[in-house]
C-alpha cells in the first residue's frame, strides 16, 4: 500500500516587533524548505497564530515579492497568552494537528525565550534573531538592525542641516529598548558629540558640557543622540538645555516607528537568506532547540539554553569613541 499521507511540514512565523528583513528570511526559509522536498506552514500573527491555528500553505510563488518589503507578510505579535503553559500546551497540539513536525521562529530577544519553551515541551524548532535593537545574544547583530540604522543615519544628516542652519543642538531620540546598540553606533556614524545609553549611567551635567563645549569649538551645530531606555528623558534635557547657557538653541525630535520600516538593505536581505537557509537545513539534519547566527563571517547554531535571559555585552570601545572623534 502506498503511504499517501502527506509529508510533514516545517512552520514558520514572526514574532515581537517586526523588523526589515523578516520577509526576506520567511522567504528563505520557505525556499530552503521546499528545495530539500518539505512543505511549509505559514504561521499568521506570531504565537497568537499557532495557539489559534491561523496557518497557511506557503508555496515558492507565495514568497515572491516580498524579498524588499519591510515589516512581516505574515503579520506580528507581541503575545500575552504565549506566556501562560497552558497556551503553549495548545499551540503545540495545533501545529501537531496541521501536519507540522518542526518550526522557525523569527523575531527578538522575547521570542527566543518562546521557542525555548516550545523546544521545552517536544517540539523540533529552530529560530532566527530579527529586532532593530540588537539586543540578541549569541549573533554578532540581528536581522534588521542595519536597516534601521541607514534610516537612522537618513534621519540624523537631516536634522544636521537645519540644525546647522539655525545654530542648534538637536537631541535624537533612537529605539533599543533597554539596549543601547542603535545609539552607540548612530552617535560614530552621525558624529554626535556625546550618547546616552541605558548601559551606562550620565548626567544631564554630562550633556551640557559635551554641548557647551561643541559651541567653544566653533561647531554650527551638536547631535546628542538618546537611547529610548537611557535614565534621562529626551524631553527633561531638552527643559534643561533651554534653560543653562550652552550657546545652541535646542530642538529634540524621536525618530520613533519610522526606524522600524523600510525596504532592508542589502546587508540584512544577505543576512536574513544566509540564517533562514541555515535554520532549515539545522532542522532537516535533526538540530533543535537552537538559533542561527552570524559568528564573524559564519553562520553558526547556538543552543537556545545559552542565550535566553542573557544581557548582550556593549562595546565600551565604540561609545568612548564617540566623545574621541567629536573634538
Ligand atoms: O523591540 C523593537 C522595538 O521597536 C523597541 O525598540 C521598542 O522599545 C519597542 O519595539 C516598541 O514597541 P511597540 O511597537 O509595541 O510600540
Amino acid at each position: 500500500m502506498p503511504d499517501d499521507r502527506p509529508h510533514p511540514a516545517i512552520g514558520v512565523l514572526t514574532s515581537g516587533g517586526d523588523a526589515p528583513g523578516m520577509n526576506a528570511a520567511i522567504r528563505a526559509v520557505v525556499r530552503t524548505a521546499l528545495h530539500h522536498g518539505r512543505r511549509v506552514i505559514g504561521v499568521e500573527n506570531g504565537y497568537d497564530g499557532l495557539i489559534d491555528g491561523t496557518f497557511r500553505a506557503l508555496g515558492a510563488r507565495d514568497v515572491g515579492g516580498i524579498l524588499p518589503r519591510g515589516g512581516t507578510f505574515l503579520r506580528t505579535r507581541r503575545s500575552e497568552r504565549f506566556l501562560e503553559p497552558g497556551y503553549r500546551r495548545a499551540a503545540v497540539r495545533q501545529a501537531a494537528a496541521a501536519g507540522m513536525d518542526a518550526l522557525v521562529v523569527i523575531g527578538g530577544e522575547g521570542s527566543m525565550r518562546g521557542a525555548h519553551a516550545l523546544a521545552g515541551l517536544g517540539m523540533r524548532v529552530m529560530a532566527i534573531p530579527a529586532s532593530i535593537d540588537n539586543d540578541v545574544v549569541g549573533t554578532d547583530v540581528s536581522i534588521g538592525v542595519d536597516t534601521a540604522l541607514n534610516t537612522i543615519v537618513e534621519a540624523v544628516d537631516k536634522l544636521r542641516d537645519t540644525a546647522s542652519s539655525h545654530n542648534r543642538c538637536f537631541l535624537v531620540e533612537t529605539m533599543g529598548r533597554g539596549c543601547g546598540y542603535l545609539a552607540v553606533v548612530a552617535g560614530v556614524v552621525c558624529g554626535a558629540e556625546i550618547v546616552l545609553i541605558p548601559e551606562v549611567e550620565s548626567s544631564v551635567a554630562d550633556v551640557l558640557e559635551a554641548v557647551r563645549d561643541a559651541n567653544r569649538r566653533g561647531k554650527a551645530n551638536a547631535i546628542v543622540i538618546v537611547a529610548e531606555g537611557a535614565s534621562i528623558h529626551i524631553g527633561d534635557l531638552l527643559k534643561a538645555i533651554e534653560v543653562a547657557d550652552v550657546g545652541f538653541s535646542a530642538r529634540a525630535s524621536r525618530l520613533g516607528h519610522i526606524q522600524r520600516g523600510g525596504s532592508p538593505t542589502a546587508f540584512d536581505r544577505m543576512l536574513a537568506a544566509r540564517l533562514g537557509a541555515k535554520a532549515v537545513q539545522a532542522l532537516i539534519g535533526g538540530e533543535s532547540g537552537a538559533m542561527a547566527g552570524l559568528d564573524g563571517r559564519s553562520i553558526k547554531t547556538v543552543a537556545l539554553s545559552r542565550i535566553i535571559d542573557q544581557r548582550r555585552d556593549l562595546s565600551v570601545d565604540d561609545y568612548e569613541m564617540v566623545k574621541m572623534l567629536a573634538r
